[in-house]
């Protein structure tokens, strides 16, 4: 009944393109500049430090809406409803490109725009699928023009990361209803902290092991959610990916001491590296976010084949005479534009990192949550980590103000888990019975319309809650997150050592490896994996999970949400019991399909 729904406020909602005749009699006036994004205040500590060197050039990618504004979207519903006929027949890259291909008056218009301005059409090409286009070398006067921008180089303060972007653009009127974003412009994208704090330092780590009931290891996470006794059986054709920002690389060493120490059944733990723009990956220099990620996953779904996705984009060093700067610093569109061009997608992936959602420019959050759901559709598993301040977002955004310049004090919202193509995980802790854990981000975006697949979810905490912080959220809006699991006390080996961590960088390598799991059972048995989770999982799945009804997520000066019965914003619809996960499974209306 909601897909029904769903399609008739589509159907409402259809953009009338100019036509193309019109187009034709008229040149467009590419004078007529109106604003597309600016800031009041640039987010995060970036300080602008002046004019780029003479001579230096930038790469714009433009991202175009697509001609069919819905497709995808319907498509997504499609192969991921357990009840539709179509479930489970994953797209592939052509036909997501299809899809999502962008009109051709829209392109021309785009063009002649570039053309216009001097662009010649060799610096022009398009990515796969066609809509975004990346026009290379584009001197940053040319770029203040095409843009009414005024790019400057900016350094995070007391770092020497060091950006080239503008605090406010501009395309011309007839471009906006055909360009979603251009990039990189607004986004300042300020380090995306893992957001992960260890509670010990090294130190303490040895203390900390004595009192054995309190930390997690692979053996209590595989009992706690009852996946000890699963046998893979589609290793040949399942695969479970993680990824890594920021520079941080896995230690094989420490996976392999890991492993002994708390999967000594698990011989020989290995993953492929996918290393994508220049990460530098070094295996002896492992870093605590991905080596816990990635000795997470493999603690849980070992033998099931792992890949690293290694990804560079962060800024180097700025070298002030030297003419090729680096100016990408997005490394969310980097991986996501290679993942996009594969073949062959991994079924499940993890990702620990994320924002503030007020950070992030809207039409940038909903250019890369388009991205996702162009995964999703694919058949790929999302998983995305959903911060650890409390309702106060990430542990940096605290202060929980808007950066409007208002001072309006709002809780903050984590991006990308408050896209709704993607599985955000929550934290908990403690066990028998398991509560939240205070840390556990959650509660409802800014930017991101509530989906038809939580409405009944959603609506039902709203119930519970009342008047309660009315006015600090947005109530008709995506809420998050979807899912929880443990978060406190992980045991990870770092440098030859054990260290304890925490966070919900700790809850989604535990959620992704029981997800795989689930992916290796439907895969062994000749049915799909199964993609995109969550209108499976709010529905026939939702018994699967253990209800968490206690603990909170404080934060903003307030006591946050309260986990209650049913999904909530803090814990989700709660943490997995993979047997009664396994009953629950969908079996697809039509014959098998194979994916991928
Ligand atoms: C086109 O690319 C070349 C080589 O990268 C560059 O020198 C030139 O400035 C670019 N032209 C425009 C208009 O972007
Ligand atoms: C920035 O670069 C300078 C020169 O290379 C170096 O001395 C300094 O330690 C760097 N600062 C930071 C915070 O990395
Ligand atoms: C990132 O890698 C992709 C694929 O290898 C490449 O097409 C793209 O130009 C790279 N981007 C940057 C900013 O280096
Ligand atoms: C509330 O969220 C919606 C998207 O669901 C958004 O359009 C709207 O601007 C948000 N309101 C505020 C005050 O942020």
């Amino acid at each position: 009944m909601h897909y029904l729904r769903l399609s008739v406020l589509c159907a409402l909602a259809v953009i009338t393109w100019p036509l193309d005749s019109a187009a034709t009699l008229f040149a467009p006036n590419w004078n007529d500049m109106h604003t597309k994004h600016r800031w009041n205040a640039i987010p995060g500590k970036w300080e602008s430090i002046g004019q780029p060197p003479v001579g230096t050039t930038i790469d714009l990618r433009i991202a175009l809406k697509p001609h069919r504004e819905h497709a995808l979207t319907d498509a997504i519903y499609e192969v991921s409803n357990p009840k539709h006929p179509k479930y489970g027949a994953y797209l592939s890259k052509e036909q997501v490109a299809r899809l999502v291909a962008p009109h051709s008056h829209t392109l021309k218009l785009v063009e002649s725009w570039l053309g216009h301005h001097g662009v010649a059409p060799s610096n022009v090409s398009t990515s796969h699928g066609g809509n975004w286009l990346t026009v290379t070398g584009v001197p940053v006067s040319k770029a203040n023009d095409l843009l009414g921008a005024s790019y400057l180089l900016y350094r995070y303060a007391g770092t020497n990361e060091t950006i080239l972007r503008t605090d406010s653009y501009a395309l011309p009127a007839v471009l906006h209803v055909h360009v979603q974003t251009v990039a990189p412009t607004t986004h300042f994208g300020s380090p995306l902290t893992p957001r992960k704090r260890p509670r010990g330092h090294r130190g303490r780590a040895a203390a900390a092991l004595s009192t054995r009931d309190v930390l997690v290891t692979p053996a209590v996470l595989r009992s706690l959610y009852n996946s000890m006794t699963y046998q893979p059986a589609a290793t040949e054709q399942n695969m479970i990916g993680v990824t890594g920002f920021l520079g941080q690389y896995v230690g094989d060493e420490d996976l392999e001491d890991f492993m002994r120490l708390y999967r000594s059944d698990a011989n020989d733990p290995t993953f492929l590296v996918v290393d994508i723009n220049d990460s530098e990956y070094d295996p002896n220099k492992p870093g605590e976010e991905a080596n816990l990620n990635m000795q997470y996953t493999q603690g849980i779904a070992w033998p099931t084949p792992h890949v690293f996705y290694s990804v560079g984009g962060l800024p180097r060093e700025f070298v002030p005479d030297s003419y090729t700067l680096v100016t990408n610093n997005d490394p969310f569109l980097e991986w996501l534009e290679v993942m996009i061009s594969l073949d062959d997608v991994p079924q499940t992936i993890s990702t620990s990192y994320g924002g503030d959602e007020q950070n992030f420019p809207p039409d940038h959050a909903m250019s890369l949550c388009e991205l996702f759901k162009q995964l999703g559709a694919r058949g790929v598993s999302i998983l995305f980590a959903s911060g650890d301040g409390g309702v106060g977002g990430t542990s940096s955004g605290r202060d929980c103000k808007k950066n409007d310049g208002s001072g309006i004090v709002q809780f903050q919202p984590v991006f990308p888990a408050t896209c709704p193509w993607v599985t955000s995980v929550g934290g908990t802790m403690e066990r028998s019975p398991e509560i939240a854990a205070p840390l556990s981000s959650g509660g409802f975006s800014n930017v991101f319309k509530r989906p038809v697949y939580q409405t009944e979810a959603v609506l039902g905490f709203f119930q519970q809650l009342g008047n309660q912080h009315s006015g600090l959220y947005n109530g008709s809006s995506r809420g998050f997150p979807d899912l929880a699991a443990q978060a406190v006390g992980f045991v990870v080996v770092i440098d030859d050592e054990l260290e304890i961590m925490e966070g919900t960088s700790c809850s989604t390598p535990v959620l992704a490896g029981i997800i795989s799991l689930l992916n290796d059972y439907q895969l062994s048995k000749n049915r799909p994996a199964l993609g995109f989770l969550n209108p499976w999982l709010y529905g026939i799945a939702s018994q699967g999970f253990n209800d968490i009804t206690s603990g909170s997520n404080p934060g903003c000066d307030t006591d946050g949400f309260s986990a209650v019965p049913g999904w909530d914003p803090v814990t989700g619809l709660g943490t997995p019991d993979f047997q009664r996960l396994l009953q629950r499974l969908p079996v697809p209306i039509a014959a098998p399909v194979s994916t991928n």
